[in-house]
């Protein structure tokens, strides 16, 4: 069994990432981390910068950082890097609600949309292991589900024909882009002998 150090700060990430891993890691977060500023210019930049601030605190423990967010082609791959601080008030209703009104001029197909996770192993500072997980879907015309955080009330997922907020989080493992980043890391593991 692995002992993982997951750098978030997000709690429903840290349950999503937690439930994947259990048969191979236990994935804890420590009390004195500090997110630094997502600075970075991509996702794996950002998913860099959280793996090394934590590492930093503890160098003799497996981190994992991880950095996600939505692109929209429409919209010039915008929230990207930015979705967890889209709108002004940067919580996920109001990142929703402008994301919606950025796309009252998209057609059916402009709403095309994917959600992007990578993720960063680091041990001391050095990287371990580093890969992405990306899943296709279309934004809604309105919220749709009670679930998950985030956009996943207007993330459509065209093979289940539900939102990613109607989905139980082990369906939501199963297809998401951090689901995939995280089984690869898992075969990682596995191969590296958990
Ligand atoms: P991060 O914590 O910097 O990686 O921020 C990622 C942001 O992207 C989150 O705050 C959400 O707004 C969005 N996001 C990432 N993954 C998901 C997901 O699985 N569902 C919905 N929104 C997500």
């Amino acid at each position: 069994m692995f002992k993982i150090y997951l750098a978030s700060s997000n709690p429903h990430k840290a349950v999503e990432i937690g439930e994947f891993l259990k048969e191979i890691a236990e994935v804890l977060i420590h009390p004195e981390y500090e997110p630094p500023l997502e600075e970075g210019e991509s996702f794996r930049e950002n998913a860099i910068i959280k793996a090394k601030a934590l590492s930093e605190l503890i160098p003799q423990e497996l981190v994992l950082g991880e950095d996600s967010g939505l692109v929209v082609p429409f919209l010039g791959g915008a929230p990207g890097v930015k979705s967890h601080r889209f709108s002004a008030l940067g919580t996920d209703l109001s990142n929703i609600e402008k994301l919606l009104s950025a796309l009252k001029p998209a057609s059916g197909k402009d709403r095309r949309a994917y959600f992007v996770s990578y993720g960063v192993l680091m041990r001391g500072g050095k990287i371990l292991w580093e890969g992405e997980g990306r899943v296709e879907g279309e934004i809604t015309l309105q919220s749709i589900g009670e679930g998950g955080f985030g956009y996943d009330p207007i993330f459509f997922y065209p093979p289940l024909g539900k939102t990613f907020a109607q989905l139980t989080k082990e369906e939501k493992n199963r297809v998401s882009h951090r689901g995939r980043m995280l089984s690869l890391l898992k075969e990682f593991l596995t191969k590296t002998g958990g």
